[in-house]
């Protein structure tokens, strides 16, 4: 058995990021995060994040505000549907949740704009539930380290990359939230797109793309 969760959580714990605004205890600040996150870069985020918790400060606040406010502190963000599913989705929490965020992974799924990785990573930061996430950054840090040739938008690769990122979970679901944040942090810092670092890798020592020099070719591009 591989050590992968151990090694990459302790990486996580020592050098991952720990000052990011969203790693609180709160999973409406979590899916707030996440959902800013899906199509945004981090530095773009932050200041809109701070905003929008100011005005919004939990769920009930949000579900009763009107969607053009909400769409006014989106402005700018881009990917507008995403503002809307996220008031609907403050609305759903109110009416069938009773104010409470569904507290499992499948149950998240459920509210509007919530997909398997998003819910997951909700999941996983806030409860510890052991659930694999699989956005740009795990898909190119997965397919380097299981060296998978395959193009990662393609549905039978994307099915093997899912599988292999469940694979992967750590036994304890103490680890799960430095886990998930270790994914995320391990491939916006180090296996970055170009020119990754590979030294200081926590997953060197049996990195396939490492190991056979081709780092440069994987993830691989969309097929012409
Ligand atoms: N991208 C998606 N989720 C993130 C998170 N929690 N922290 C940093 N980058 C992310």
């Amino acid at each position: 058995m591989s050590d992968f969760a151990d090694r990459l959580t302790r990486w996580q714990r020592l050098h991952g990021r720990h000052d990011l605004p969203w790693q609180v205890a709160d999973p409406y600040r979590v899916w707030l995060s996440e959902v800013m996150l899906q199509q945004t870069q981090v530095g773009t985020v932050i200041p809109y994040y701070q905003r929008f918790v100011t005005t919004f400060p939990d769920v009930a606040t949000l579900a009763a505000a009107p969607l053009d406010e909400v769409l006014a502190h989106w402005a700018g963000l881009g990917y507008y549907s995403r503002a809307r599913n996220l008031h609907a989705a403050a609305q759903k929490v109110m009416t069938y949740f009773g104010g409470v965020f569904p507290r499992s992974a499948q149950l998240l799924e459920t509210l509007p704009g919530i997909g398997r990785s998003t819910s997951a990573a909700v999941a996983g930061f806030c409860y510890g539930e052991r659930v694999a996430i699989l956005d740009g950054n795990v898909k190119r840090v997965l397919s380097r380290w299981a060296g998978i040739a395959g193009f990662p938008g393609e549905k039978a690769v994307e099915k093997q990359l899912w599988a292999l990122a469940e694979s992967l979970l750590p036994v304890s679901e103490t680890d799960m939230p430095a886990f998930t944040q270790g994914m995320m942090d391990l491939g916006a810092t180090l296996c970055t797109r170009s020119k990754p670092q590979c030294q200081p890798c926590p997953l060197r020592g049996d990195c396939r793309a490492r190991l056979e020099d081709c780092t440069a070719e994987l993830p691989a591009r969309k097929p012409k």
